[in-house]
């Protein structure tokens, strides 16, 4: 028999959770049961990310989706690339929930240019975020896991830009690959507590990450590029169960795949790279 509730009494500690897939899969795990720890920079990161940046309504707005959803929130604007702040909001979340039992480490950021002509700050900040803040992340929440002695799942947000190579965001790809490693060897290290680990591997979902204008403009200058940018295939049936061609997934699409992976039909995954993709990353 399938509960209505499949993570009721489990808390969900979701990175990024202002907008886009972090909101959804936030609202997603409330509406599974769990009560959500939701956190967002909710400010730019630099002036080299092209794209707006959410603001602390939008972190307002995911709480209150929550709330409707009936579960508990906790949520706060930290950067992920700041340990200590993660390390007190843990602390703060298992005196008021209890327990930590999932965490979706989905914070990310996102820009476009050729390897040899990006300036530092460029490069530095895509690495500092996606991989070392997303490594912070699991330093602040895993030992709260451990001591909690629940077990657990974390899902790692990477991308199909994680397996293969993306030519024109070197810097993003190399840091979604970090996460491949840091997934494997974390499912090996904290396999022996109980909590599983997996990467999931979105390609082309609609939020607001993807500029298709500065795409084009950087396939305007080198067309090669486009090649490894493959146009998503046809599905006979989609996520509403219409029929059709559809250029973007949705989030919600996404978090079906992290809702999977948080609960206990997915016991026996660790260790996997779930790609999120119609199956495009084969071509
Ligand atoms: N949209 C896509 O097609 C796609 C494809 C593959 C992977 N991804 C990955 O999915 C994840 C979610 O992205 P999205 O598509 O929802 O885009 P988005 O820009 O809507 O969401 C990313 C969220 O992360 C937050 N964030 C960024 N830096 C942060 C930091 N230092 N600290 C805390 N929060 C921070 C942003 O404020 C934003 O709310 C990212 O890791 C992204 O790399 C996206």
């Amino acid at each position: 028999m399938t509960s209505d509730a499949p993570l009721e009494g489990r808390v969900a500690l979701v990175t990024g959770a202002a907008r886009g897939q972090g909101r959804a899969h936030a609202v997603r795990l409330a509406g599974d049961g769990a009560d959500i720890v939701a956190i967002d920079i909710c400010k730019p990161v630099s002036d080299t990310v092209t794209y707006p940046m959410p603001t602390a309504d939008d972190l307002a707005e995911t709480a209150r989706l929550v709330e409707e959803a009936g579960r508990k929130v906790i949520a706060r604007e930290i950067d992920i690339r700041d340990l200590g702040a993660q390390q007190q909001l843990v602390a703060d979340a298992v005196e008021q929930f209890g327990r930590l039992d999932i965490v979706v480490a989905n914070a990310g950021i996102l820009s476009w240019g050729r390897i040899w002509e990006m300036s530092e700050e460029q490069w530095d900040t895509v690495i500092e975020v996606n991989l070392n803040g997303t490594w912070r992340t699991i330093k602040a929440a895993v030992p709260a896991m451990i001591e909690a002695g629940n077990g657990g799942s974390i899902i790692i947000v990477s991308s199909s830009a994680g397996t293969k190579a993306t030519p024109g965001n070197a810097h993003y790809s190399a840091s979604k690959h970090g996460l491949v490693a840091l997934t494997n060897a974390l499912a090996i290290e904290a396999g022996e507590f109980g909590i599983r680990v997996n990467s999931i591997h979105p390609y082309s979902i609609d939020t607001p990450m993807v500029q298709p204008e500065a795409m084009m403009e950087i396939f305007g200058k080198y067309p090669a590029f486009l090649h490894s940018f493959s146009p998503m295939p046809y599905h006979p049936v989609n996520h509403q169960g219409k029929k059709g061609l559809k250029e973007f997934m949705t989030p919600e699409e996404v978090s079906d795949v992290v809702a999977w992976l948080a609960g206990d039909g997915s016991a026996t995954i660790s260790g996997s790279q779930i790609a999120v993709d119609r199956g495009t990353a084969k071509y």
